[in-house]
Order: structure tokens, then C-alpha cells, then sequence
């Protein structure tokens, strides 16, 4: 196989997970290569639903290492009871890696991110209150801590000893807070250190290593596109850079050996958090797709906002990642609609129609979706093999948002099972050919 990014083409929740799950076994390794456990990627293996937030997808194969990135920040007693919890259930760790250079999540971090946005009042961004921002933040301005320091006790003592009095100054004298105390800091950490040290591996020669000489490697993204901190929505995004240049950040190789990029995207657009969405439906439609997609965030719970699906923000996705085909998946949310909409530019109050989306999205209060309306389809989607098998109309809708973006759809999920995929193997083999 090649090595291939899986990277989200909207703002999240696209079903990376279920992707990433499926293309793993011809894979030799998995490496999440961004976010933290503000994402939410769940795979379905029969009736048994598998919820992830850190460690990669690929981990229910147990022949394929899965891998922990330095873009990935970590959140130690987080990570212990994922892990854990699917040991439980049987998953084996034997061949898992964490990146001795991956950031750590600190218990300041959580607490910064929500006085962070206590303070933003009614432009809070809506963060997932995990203490990725803070953590990311810690990192530009090298004083974070990393993994590698993290499981030396002696060396995380004394960094973390210098870190606290800076946090502790600001937590009491800018927000008028607690301070947090060093002592039952290093307490409750040890014993995480203690758990994730056997993981903990310098990782880029390993992954380099991998995606070289072996089947390939498949790069997991976490959250989309346009949440990405450069290229989203700024400044309603993430910390990091969920777009596939992210792949090369800290994983350990460079854009030449990445082979094909893949645009997980659902058949319509959800959002959670604040921010703007051209095409959100806060009508009927946007609670129809909410109550029979379950958009109720895998991380936090909150209700999703739902609308149609937006080709500018897919032609967008394309460019910026480099995307050579898509997947399209939650074709059986929009089944029993009498039609569907698909916005396919924006027009400004001016009149003037636009193409490509706009650098200052977020604040462009002018701007309204066009919409092209196409007939809906039945409830038997969910039943579909294979191609031929998708009633007439989700066929079209799909080979609408092929032209609309120049892109072929590899794979169709009609459903979160494993058999519940549609693949269309030449189509997807020549999107994701080794180069090498
Ligand atoms: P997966 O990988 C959807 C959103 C948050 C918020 C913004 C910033 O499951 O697709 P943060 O906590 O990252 O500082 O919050 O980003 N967000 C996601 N939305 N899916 C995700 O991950 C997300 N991770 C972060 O809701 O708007
Ligand atoms: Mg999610």
C-alpha cells in the first residue's frame, strides 16, 4: 500500500475514525499525527462501538503499530484510561508508540483554556475545554513539557517546578485564581509517567523507517480543515494543524513520501463550537440531520449544528491538502428527504458571486450560500454493497459533489459498520498508488 494522509475536509466529526479503521490492514503502521483528545473518532466493529480520543484508529488491528506523533499533545491520565479501558476490552498495546517529542497536557492547561474563554465572554470560541490550546501555546513559546521529559522523573520535577511559578503567578494575579500546587501535581502524575513510559519512543526514524520500506503508513488527521490554525477559520479553530501538511509535522517524513491524500467528508456539513457556517440549517432540516445523524459530539456531548453540504469549502479542502480523491460518507442521514441542497459558491450583498472562500470567512457577515437543489432518495441506502446497489438519486448527489470538486469518491459510507462501505476499488486504488 502507500503511504496516505486521512485528513478531514470540513470542521470535524467527518468519520476519520471509520476510515482510517478500514485502511489500516493493509497498512504496516498508523500515526495520529495532530490535536489532542478534543477529537472524538469512533469505530464501529459489529454491535461493539469503539470511542477514541488519542490513541490512533488502527488499533484494533494488533499486527500494525500505531503511533503517537509530536504534533499530538497528550494528555497523560487521559491516555492511561483509554488505554486501559480498551485493554479491557481485549485490544493489545504490543505494538504502540508514543513520540518522545509530543507535548503534554498539564493540569494548568485545562484550567487556562476555560478561564481563557470565561474571559472571551460572548467570542468564546467554543473550545472542547481540553487544554489543547494552552498546551500548543506552551509550545510556540518553549516552555512546554515533553513526553520524553515527562517519564524521567527527576526532569520533569524540576521543569515543571520553573513552569508553575510563571502559571501560578498569572493564575492568581491575572484571573485572581488558586495557585496549583507542584507536590500533588508530581503526586498524581507519577503514575501516569510510570504507565506510558514502555510507549514512549523517539519516533521519526521509526515512522521514516515505515513509510520507506514497509506497506505504507496511514496518517491519521484529527479535527478538519477548516479548523486548521492557518488555513480555518482563524480565529474560531484549533491549536494545530489538522490539514495534511500536518502529516509532515513531527512525524518524521517529508511531503515527497506521502503518496495519496484523502478528503473524509459528510454528505452534509456539521460544527460544533462558535463560528461562522454559510450553510447552517437552523430550521427543521438541521434537527432531521441532527436526530438521525446523532450529531452529539463523541467528545463533549454538545449538540452539533447541521446544515447542507458546502462545495466551496470542499473545493477549498481540496486545494489546501492536495487532496486525490474523497470519501463521502452519512449518505443515510439525508435518505427520506424529498431533495437535498448542495451550495456550490457564495454571493455578496454587492452581487458579486464567489468561487473560493474568502480569508476572512469568519467575519464576512455578507455573504450567502447559492444552493443547487437535487432530488432526494429513499431509506434503503444503508443496505447498498456496492455501487450499482445506491438508489439512482444518492448516485447522482454523489457525482454532483465529484464535478463540483474534481475529485472521484473512492469510498462511500452508508453506515458506521465496518461492511457498512462502499468501494469503488480501481477509483480509489489509482488515488492511492505507491509512488515509490
Ligand atoms: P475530530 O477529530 C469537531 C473544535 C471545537 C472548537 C474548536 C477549538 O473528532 O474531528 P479546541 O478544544 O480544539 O481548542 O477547540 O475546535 N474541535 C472539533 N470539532 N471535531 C473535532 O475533532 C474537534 N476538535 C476540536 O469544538 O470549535
Ligand atoms: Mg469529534
Amino acid at each position: 500500500m502507500a503511504n496516505i494522509i486521512v485528513v478531514g475536509a470540513q470542521w470535524g466529526d467527518e468519520s476519520k475514525g471509520k476510515i482510517v479503521d478500514y485502511l489500516t490492514p493493509a497498512a504496516d503502521m498508523v500515526v495520529r499525527y495532530g490535536g489532542g483528545n478534543n477529537a472524538g473518532h469512533s469505530v464501529m466493529v459489529g454491535s461493539e462501538l469503539y470511542k477514541l480520543h488519542l490513541v490512533p484508529s488502527g488499533i484494533l488491528h494488533s499486527q500494525v503499530t500505531c503511533v503517537l506523533s509530536d504534533g499530538v499533545v497528550i494528555d497523560p491520565g487521559v491516555l492511561v484510561s483509554e488505554i486501559e479501558g480498551l485493554k479491557a476490552r481485549g485490544v493489545s498495546f504490543a505494538k504502540f508508540l508514543i513520540s518522545a517529542s509530543a507535548h503534554v497536557i498539564l493540569p494548568y492547561h485545562c484550567l487556562f483554556d476555560r478561564l481563557n474563554e470565561e474571559r472571551r465572554g460572548s467570542d468564546k470560541i467554543g473550545t472542547t475545554g481540553r487544554g489543547v490550546g494552552p498546551a500548543y501555546s506552551d509550545k510556540a513559546a518553549r516552555i512546554g513539557i515533553r513526553m520524553g521529559e515527562f517519564i524521567d522523573p527527576a526532569r520533569f520535577e524540576a521543569r515543571l517546578k520553573v513552569v508553575l511559578e510563571e502559571k501560578n503567578s498569572i493564575l492568581t494575579q491575572v484571573y485572581g485564581a488558586e495557585p496549583l500546587s507542584l507536590a500533588s501535581i508530581i503526586a498524581e502524575y507519577r503514575a501516569y509517567a510510570e504507565a506510558l513510559k514502555p510507549y514512549v519512543a523517539h519516533i521519526a526514524p521509526i515512522v521514516y523507517q515505515a513509510a520507506k520500506s514497509g506497506k505504507g503508513v496511514v496518517f491519521e488527521g484529527a479535527q478538519g480543515t477548516l479548523l486548521d490554525l492557518d488555513l480555518g477559520t482563524y480565529p474560531y479553530v484549533t491549536s494545530s494543524h489538522p490539514i495534511a501538511a500536518g502529516a509532515c509535522l513531527g512525524t518524521g517524513v517529508g511531503p515527497l513520501m506521502i503518496d495519496g491524500v484523502i478528503g473524509i467528508v459528510k454528505s452534509y456539513t456539521t460544527r460544533v463550537g462558535a463560528g461562522v457556517f454559510p450553510t447552517e440549517q437552523l430550521n427543521e432540516i438541521g434537527e432531521y440531520i441532527r436526530e438521525r445523524g446523532h450529531e452529539y459530539g463523541t467528545t463533549t456531548g454538545r449538540p452539533r449544528r447541521c446544515g447542507w453540504l458546502d462545495a466551496v469549502v470542499l473545493r477549498y479542502a481540496s486545494q489546501v491538502n492536495s487532496l486525490t480523491c474523497i470519501s463521502t460518507g452519512h449518505l443515510d442521514v439525508l435518505a427520506g428527504l424529498e431533495s437535498v441542497k448542495i451550495c456550490t459558491a457564495y454571493k455578496t450583498n454587492e452581487g458579486e458571486t464567489l468561487q473560493d472562500l474568502p480569508w476572512d470567512l469568519s467575519f464576512r457577515e455578507d455573504i450567502e450560500p447559492v444552493y443547487e437543489t437535487l432530488p432526494g432518495w429513499g431509506e434503503e441506502v444503508s443496505k447498498a454493497r456496492t455501487w450499482d446497489q445506491l438508489p439512482v438519486n444518492a448516485r447522482a448527489y454523489i457525482e454532483r459533489i465529484e464535478s463540483l470538486t474534481a475529485l472521484p469518491a473512492g469510498m462511500v459510507s452508508v453506515g458506521p459498520g465496518r461492511e457498512e462501505t462502499i468501494v469503488r476499488e480501481l477509483v480509489l486504488s489509482a488515488a492511492l498508488k505507491s509512488r515509490r
